[in-house]
């Protein structure tokens, strides 16, 4: 009997110190403040003269759409008709009022510098769309400029697949377009494709839009989804009006009621009772359990602390404040004379490979410090500042399985990255070399994708910013000496741009 009881308090231990592993999420401290994502913008209509009437209007709209804490506004500035300025803002759906406010401040103040003489002018984000123009154009629907992205990854059953994605996402527009809570008109909808995985629409109209006209201009969207996203796993459309979005992941929050406020944490005793009759009474297993649980508790809670602490003293591999207050553009930036003097001028001997965006050489710096440095190819159209800030941004990213972004070059059309130097190549080319993948045991290769997913979990939740890598491949990882995997090419959408590979009005740009 005692042995019996000593297992089932192991046990309970066991589970409870297994649990406590997956509390230390919870007790993790919770700052994840994304910025917004910005996917597009379009100017057009013509210009106005710096200072007019009209330029000052478009300013005074964009301070006023930007102070508001909702998630649908329009709004008119201007007395005289030839100045008049008719603008609004909209959230997507599932946005916290915050983060919408923030949203429609970056989008104002990216407009402020992008369009700054625009007559009239969209810009899209993932989490907002703000327009104006010198045009009334409440309460109707537009449909040009359109915006269509792309998830690149291909579906496999394409035939059922797009059957399944139209029927859903009908049903998904049909429900944006009749809701009518509050100010939106926005609906959700998951599906199943097998057991294992979920189709997951989006659909929203502005909430000026008759629910006609919100189901005419989604039926637009729908119908342009085969001309953005045929075959692919996950696409959007975007109208000024309207727009729909799948994807084979939940990439809205889920907007969920509230739980149920009872939530007993031990089982009734009853249970213990019903199982045996004759052994211990309730009181000597309260007697046990609670104690252990206690105890067991305190451990966990003593574990949260120590890891807050450590956390707190990890600075250099961790992201932290520490590491925020010092990382500034002067810090990061190399001349091209350093960088030119430390791989022999970019020579043959020092390349190591050529990628996606460009060459890479290895090269060392006057410290003795080895560096690996990827010269951009020249077709970046992103300016200067925009790449110096994406640079700032991107190495503040710490992660010992992430290769370190050290810095960057910027010479007139030169844009170039630094990177500490990792010694044993990509992992492709162990693993498909016959000699060398034999240096590949299970305990190496463990290691490998422990790693590896440790980094992608540090770019997807634990990191300031929410980086998806878009292109991790064995030849994305690199080997350090003692063979610990190290991530490469993340963040490269945002120091290059976005990706656009389609013509002038209607682009297509990678997810
Ligand atoms: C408007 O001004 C921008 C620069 O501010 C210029 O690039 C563009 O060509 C102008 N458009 C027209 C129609 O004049
Ligand atoms: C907002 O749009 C509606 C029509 O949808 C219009 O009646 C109203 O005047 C607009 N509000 C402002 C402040 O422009
Ligand atoms: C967006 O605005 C926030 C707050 O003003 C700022 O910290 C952030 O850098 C901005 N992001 C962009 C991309 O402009
Ligand atoms: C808006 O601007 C365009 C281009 O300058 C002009 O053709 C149009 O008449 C203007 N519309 C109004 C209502 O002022
Ligand atoms: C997707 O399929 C197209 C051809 O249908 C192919 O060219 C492309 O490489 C595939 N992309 C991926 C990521 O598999
Ligand atoms: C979905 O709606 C579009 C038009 O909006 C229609 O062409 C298509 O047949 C519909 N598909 C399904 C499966 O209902
Ligand atoms: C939405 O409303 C329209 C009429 O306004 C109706 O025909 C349609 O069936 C409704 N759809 C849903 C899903 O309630
Ligand atoms: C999807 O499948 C799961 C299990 O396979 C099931 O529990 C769930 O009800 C299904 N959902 C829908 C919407 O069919
Ligand atoms: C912006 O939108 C207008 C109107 O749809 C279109 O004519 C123009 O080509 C677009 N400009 C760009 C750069 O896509």
């Amino acid at each position: 009997m005692v042995t019996h009881v000593s297992m089932a308090s192991l046990k309970l231990v066991l589970l409870l110190f297994i649990l406590s592993f997956f509390n230390l999420n919870t007790c993790k401290a919770q700052e994840q403040n994304t910025d917004p994502v910005y996917l597009y913008h379009n100017c057009s209509g013509g210009n106005t003269t710096a200072n007019s009437a009209y330029q000052l209007n478009v300013g005074t709209l964009f301070s006023s759409l930007s102070s508001k804490s909702i998630e649908f506004s329009n709004d008119t500035v201007g007395t005289s008709s030839s100045d008049r300025v008719y603008g609004l803002f909209m959230c997507r759906g599932d946005v916290p009022t915050a983060l919408c406010q923030q949203c429609v401040f970056n989008a104002t103040r990216r407009l402020r510098s992008e369009c700054s003489l625009a007559k009239q002018a969209v810009i899209w984000y993932d989490e907002c769309t703000v327009r104006y123009s010198n045009r009334s154009f409440f309460s109707t629907v537009a449909v040009r400029p359109r915006l269509g992205l792309l998830n690149t990854a291909n579906i496999s059953n394409q035939e059922s697949f797009m059957k399944l994605l139209f029927s859903t996402i009908n049903t998904t527009a049909d429900e944006a377009a009749n809701f009518s809570v509050g100010l939106k008109k926005y609906a959700t909808k998951q599906a199943n494709i097998s057991g294992f995985q979920s189709l997951y629409c989006l659909a929203q109209c502005t909430p000026d839009l008759s629910p006609q006209d919100c189901r005419s201009c989604l039926s637009g969207v729908i119908g342009d989804l085969p001309w953005c996203c045929q075959g692919k796993q996950g696409g959007r459309v975007l109208y000024p009006s309207c727009n729909v979005r799948y994807e084979l992941y939940p990439f809205y929050r889920q907007v969920t009621p509230a739980p149920p406020p009872s939530s007993p944490l031990l089982p009734p005793p009853a249970s213990a009772n019903s199982q045996g009759g004759g052994g211990i009474s309730t009181g000597t297993i309260v007697a046990i359990v609670v104690p252990i649980t206690v105890a067991v508790l305190l451990f966990i809670v003593g574990i949260c602390f120590l890891s807050r602490r450590a956390r707190k003293n990890q600075g250099s591999l961790k992201e932290g404040k520490n590491v925020d207050d010092i990382t500034t553009v002067e810090s990061l930036q190399f001349s091209f004379g350093t960088i030119s003097a430390a791989t022999n001028n970019f020579s043959a001997e020092n390349k190591l490979g050529e990628g996606g965006f460009g060459e890479v050489f290895k090269g060392a710096l006057p410290t003795g410090q080895e560096i690996a440095v990827k010269r951009l190819s020249k077709s970046s159209g992103q300016g200067g500042e925009e790449f110096k800030n994406e640079v700032v941004v991107v190495a503040k990213l710490q992660h010992r399985n992430l290769v370190r972004l050290l810095g960057f070059c910027l010479q007139g059309e030169e844009k170039i990255l630094v990177y500490e130097y990792v010694p044993n190549k990509s992992l492709d080319y162990t693993l498909f070399d016959p000699e060398k993948q034999r240096e590949l045991d299970w305990r190496r290769r463990y290691k490998i994708i422990e790693g590896t997913a440790r980094g992608i979990q540090y770019l997807h939740e634990d990191s300031r910013l929410r980086i998806i890598h878009r292109d991790l491949k064995a030849s994305n990882i690199l080997l350090d000496s003692d063979l610990s995997p190290k991530i490469s090419d993340f963040g490269m959408a945002r120091i290059f741009g976005v990706d656009q590979t389609q013509g002038n009005t209607d682009r297509i740009v990678g997810t």
